[in-house]
């Protein structure tokens, strides 16, 4: 790890923008976008154990453990089970793109974006699972953590119970897709979970295509894990629409 006078430069962004590209994460090869964020809270509160839940090519781990290594310490614990939307079925809300298959894979990609080795470790494990063995493995408490896996409003709301019961306190707790249009179809629950928050914790969202929220933790709020939302039929019934104007126009073209 090298500490010091190091922060992120040009040919940082362009390496990150290119090994790992951020999901709706308002980031460019000019800028951070979230990263800012990410990167500036890390530096300031010189975190010795970040946790992440869930990345699709790993922008914001990378970010967060180049951070850490500008720190000169402090751990990032990765945990992913590298869900690929195409070969699994899964939809947008839980859907990854499959980065995470192998330790190899895993190491190269950090190793392309310029993070040093030994600042990360993956987990290729659910959250479920994580958090089943988090004190088996004597992990130590959070002090930063980004919860970006499942985003369906039973995992969310799951993500941040276990989280919020493990923070070294006062403590941040990022939440990714807080305003995503899919929370509004049920297909996402995170605004949900942030709404049922409002006034028990400090928050604020900042805007984008997804949406990131900051919560600070001064005590353990004891979060309640929501249940199974019953199945949303807005974007079954898109496709049924879409497909219908499909099947008029190719009506409509075969008796011109
Ligand atoms: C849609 S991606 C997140 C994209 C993210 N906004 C980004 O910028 O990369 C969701 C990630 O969460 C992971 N994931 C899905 N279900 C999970 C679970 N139960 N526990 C932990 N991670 C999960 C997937 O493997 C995937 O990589």
């Amino acid at each position: 790890m090298f500490a010091g006078d190091h922060t992120i430069d040009d040919s940082d962004l362009l390496r990150l923008s290119l090994c790992v590209p951020g999901l709706a994460q308002e980031a460019t090869s000019r800028t951070l976008g979230y990263g800012h964020l990410y990167y500036g809270l890390i530096r300031m509160m010189q975190p010795e154990h970040v946790l992440v839940i869930g990345s699709g090519f790993g922008f914001a781990p990378a970010v967060m453990a180049l951070a850490l290594a500008h720190n000169g310490h402090g751990h990032l614990t990765f945990v992913d089970p590298s869900m690929d939307g195409a070969r699994d079925g899964m939809n947008a809300a839980h859907g990854g793109q499959g980065s995470w298959d192998t330790p190899e894979a895993t190491r190269a990609r950090f190793a392309c974006a310029g993070v040093p080795e030994g600042i990360i470790t993956h987990y290729r494990e659910t959250n479920h699972e994580f958090f089943s063995r988090y004190e088996q493995r004597n992990l130590p408490a959070i002090d930063l953590a980004l919860i970006d896996g499942a985003h369906d409003e039973q995992n969310a709301s799951y993500d941040l119970r276990e989280v919020s019961q493990r923070l070294s306190l006062p403590a941040f707790v990022l939440m990714h897709d807080a305003t995503h249009w899919l929370n509004r179809t049920g297909h996402m629950g995170v605004s949900r979970v942030l709404g049922r928050l409002r006034g028990r914790v400090e928050q604020v969202t900042f805007p984008g295509s997804a949406g990131l929220a900051v919560l600070r933790f001064t005590r353990n709020l004891g979060i309640e894990v929501a249940g199974l939302p019953p199945p949303s039929v807005v974007v079954p019934a898109l496709a049924v629409f879409g497909a219908g104007l499909f099947a008029g126009w190719i009506l409509s073209r075969w008796f011109r």
